[in-house]
């Protein structure tokens, strides 16, 4: 596609998954209704597409955070800029998000979550950097087992952009993209990401 990109999981082979995924969990809740939690903005885009293949009433809600340094820095600490207006407790909740790299930002909100009282808590990630992970970290669900690479696209962001790419590209030269991080621009109307 480009020498500094290559398309890692195609439109058509996320929406399969994403749809198993969907399945999946509508039949491991049949009879209660889930609460999808989803961290702005990676996971939007994710959850849209999950929760139309789930056959069975639940809710959405969003969160917002925002990172104090890298994760490793912060020891995953976040701080919470947009917070949830409903009660947990007793509810099955199922954290959402986009990637789950070191896990540390998982493992933060996890446990905000869990201190509300949930009847259940499990994690939903399309992409698990299992490779990466520093804290013991397993989502319940995962999409696919990403490579330890720089991902963009499908709601993944390189500085706020390339999240409308509807391919998931694993960017194999980041040090090219930080240096210009316009370099990418052609794959918004690459046939290939699309
Ligand atoms: P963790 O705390 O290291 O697991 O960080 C997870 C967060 O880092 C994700 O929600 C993303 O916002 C971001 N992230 C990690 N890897 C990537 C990537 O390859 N592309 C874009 N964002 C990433
Ligand atoms: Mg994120």
């Amino acid at each position: 596609m480009t020498e500094v990109a290559s398309v890692l999981y195609g439109r058509e082979e996320i929406r399969r998954r994403v749809e198993e995924l969907g399945r999946t969990i509508a039949g491991d809740y049949v009879g209660r209704e889930p609460v999808f939690v989803t961290i702005l903005k990676g996971g939007a885009m994710f959850l849209a597409d999950l929760i139309r293949a789930v056959d069975l009433p639940c809710e959405v809600h969003f969160m917002a955070i925002s990172r104090y340094g890298d994760a490793a820095e912060s020891m995953g600490r976040v701080r919470i800029l947009l917070d949830l207006d409903i009660d947990l407790s007793g509810r099955d909740v199922i954290l959402v998000e986009d990637i789950v790299d070191t896990g540390l930002t998982s493992r933060y909100l996890l446990s905000v979550l869990r201190a509300r009282g949930p009847a259940s808590l499990e994690m939903c990630a399309l992409l698990d950097k299992s490779a990466r992970r520093i804290v013991p970290l397993a989502p319940r669900y995962a999409g696919f087992d990403c490579p330890d690479r720089f991902v963009i696209g499908y709601g993944l962001d390189h500085r706020e952009r390339y999240r409308n790419i509807p391919a998931i590209v694993q960017v194999d030269d980041v040090e090219v993209l930080d240096r210009d991080p316009d370099s990418l621009l052609p794959l918004l109307s690459d046939p290939f990401a699309a």
